[in-house]
């Protein structure tokens, strides 16, 4: 693959000052009248002088924020890579108490790990979970907790171990979400969701209140651009990166009986296309050289999966793009033992992954217990009827939304309202509010949205954006689900997805 070659713009005046400081306070230590020889002094100044360029806007702390907003052995590819991103930055030198970790922790000593106590983000990777602390787990992993840690507000913090982004003017922090989303939603093993906008709200919070100097946003998750379409402004100094557009999966991998596959024991998918990209990518590469830029093109080729659209997805940018110019240690930190790493590798053979995508993927998971329990014919019957309860969940779902829609518009427009989709540019609701109320009155006569009924997001933010009134919705819910027992998948037992 031909990989662009960019200019690496070289902040000279920066260095310039630094090398003066240098001098400056080297003088001072050894007493400005002492005679210096000239070679001593070359020599001294020569080492830092090298990594001047790099190290020029280096002045405050790296913070990092890192979530996997998922639970389940089925999906074991969120936490994984997140628990994979915490090492990263630890050998890039980031210290623990500058990471913050939202993981719900039951993949390690889940019963169905086949390597109790250990995580592996890539097929012949090694144990990822050792040292990962446990700051927000299971029910402490809210969108809540999420929001207060990143505005360093301990007093919101509701559990956890209170770690949060003490951040200061002249730092920057790094934000990485690995997760299951839909239009205008991440998802949280603890419900609510996080909604965009409450998002975005959040770091107009931090801007204002001068806890950084720049900060670097990644999102892996089902149309994860719709988080930050026509909401995000560019003047936070913040940059953004989304595994996907406004409108399409993001996609899981190396999974099970998939080429790369994991090791033969494993029935679930050990990573995420875009997140398994950005971070080897980062493994394999001198962040002191890589920029910003040349690794959100490296991640977009590969995300792309050789531009095959069907099997991966267009990576997304948002906020402020001058950003991208920066070098990447000073978001991930930089370990010593890549220096000899090249900033970008010009002929990198690629191999198309084969993924799955991620709203299947719990299917998919279900599908290969299934296969694989042929001595267990009680367990296997009971995870057949596992898979019919999900697929009898998810047609209830989809066909309530039809109905709704044929009762709101008609039966020749519904279609057509509901599935929608805005210019980019656009936000994807005006009325942020009204979404989350539409998404109530559905769940309360309809049942519990779960991780696949996410996709729904689209049509209640058309029915928002046509006007439709709350009263109406309400009608149409009653008319399209009056009868329906969700049983488990009620709201009273599960929460409210807003
Ligand atoms: C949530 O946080 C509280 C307070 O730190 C802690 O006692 C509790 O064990 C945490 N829950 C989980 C599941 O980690
Ligand atoms: C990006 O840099 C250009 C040139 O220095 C500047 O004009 C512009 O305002 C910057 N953009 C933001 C969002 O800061």
């Amino acid at each position: 693959m031909a990989v662009r070659r960019f200019l690496l713009s070289k902040t000279t005046c920066c260095s310039v000052v630094f090398v003066s400081w240098m001098l400056v306070t080297l003088m001072r230590a050894q007493g400005a009248g002492a005679r210096h020889n000239r070679r001593e002094l070359k020599s001294f100044i020569k080492l830092p002088t090298e990594a001047v360029d790099a190290d020029s806007d280096e002045m405050g702390t790296r913070w990092a924020v890192l979530v996997a907003g998922s639970n389940g052995y089925g999906n074991y590819r969120h936490q994984a890579d997140v628990c994979h991103a915490y090492q990263l930055l630890i050998k890039g030198g980031v210290k623990e108490e500058n990471i913050v970790v939202f993981m719900y922790d039951d993949i390690a000593n889940h019963q169905q790990n086949p390597r109790p106590g250990v995580i592996i983000n890539h097929p012949q990777g090694p144990d990822v979970y050792a040292g990962v602390p446990k700051d927000y787990t299971g029910e402490n992993v809210t969108s809540k907790n999420f929001f207060a840690v990143l505005l360093g507000d301990k007093s919101k913090v509701k559990g956890g171990s209170g770690k949060v982004i003490n951040s200061k003017a002249e730092d920057r922090i790094f934000i990485y979400y690995s997760d299951h989303g839909g239009p205008g939603v991440l998802g949280m093993p603890n419900l609510p969701y996080l909604y965009a906008m409450d998002f975005i709200d959040v770091l107009k919070k931090k801007h204002a209140s001068g806890g950084y100097k720049k900060m670097v946003i990644y999102v892996e998750a089902c149309e994860s651009g719709s988080i930050f379409e026509g909401i995000m402004p560019k003047d936070l100094n913040i940059y953004v990166t989304t595994a996907s557009n406004a409108q399409e999966n993001s996609w899981g991998t190396y999974c099970p009986g998939l080429n790369p596959s994991p090791p033969p024991e494993y029935f679930t998918c050990l990573g995420d296309l875009y997140s398994v990209a950005w971070m080897e990518d980062s493994e394999s590469h001198n962040l002191k050289k890589e920029s910003v830029a040349q690794q959100y093109q490296s991640v977009k080729q590969r995300t792309s999966n050789l531009q095959n659209y069907g099997m991966g997805s267009h990576v997304m940018e948002y906020g402020d793009a001058n950003i991208t110019a920066e070098k990447l240690y000073l978001y991930h930190g930089f370990d010593p033992t890549t220096v000899n790493f090249p900033p970008l590798n010009n002929a990198r053979p690629e191999a198309k992954m084969e993924v799955v995508n991620q709203r299947d993927a719990e299917l998919f998971f279900m599908w290969q217990m299934y296969q694989r329990s042929n001595q267990q014919p009680e367990k296997k019957t009971d995870i057949l009827k596992q898979i019919t309860e999900t697929v009898k969940h998810r047609k209830h779902l989809d066909g309530s939304v039809e109905l709704i829609g044929v009762l709101l518009y008609g039966p020749g427009k519904a279609s057509s309202v509901l599935q929608s989709v805005r210019t980019p540019g656009l936000p994807l609701v005006d009325d942020w509010t009204c979404l989350k109320s539409m998404v109530r009155v559905f769940e309360t006569h309809c049942g519990s949205l779960t991780q696949y009924g996410m996709k729904h997001m689209r049509a209640f933010a058309n029915i928002c954006n046509s006007g439709v009134s709350e009263t109406s919705m309400e009608n149409a819910c009653l008319a399209a689900c009056g009868g329906y027992h969700a049983g488990q998948l009620h709201p009273s037992n599960t929460g409210y997805s807003a």
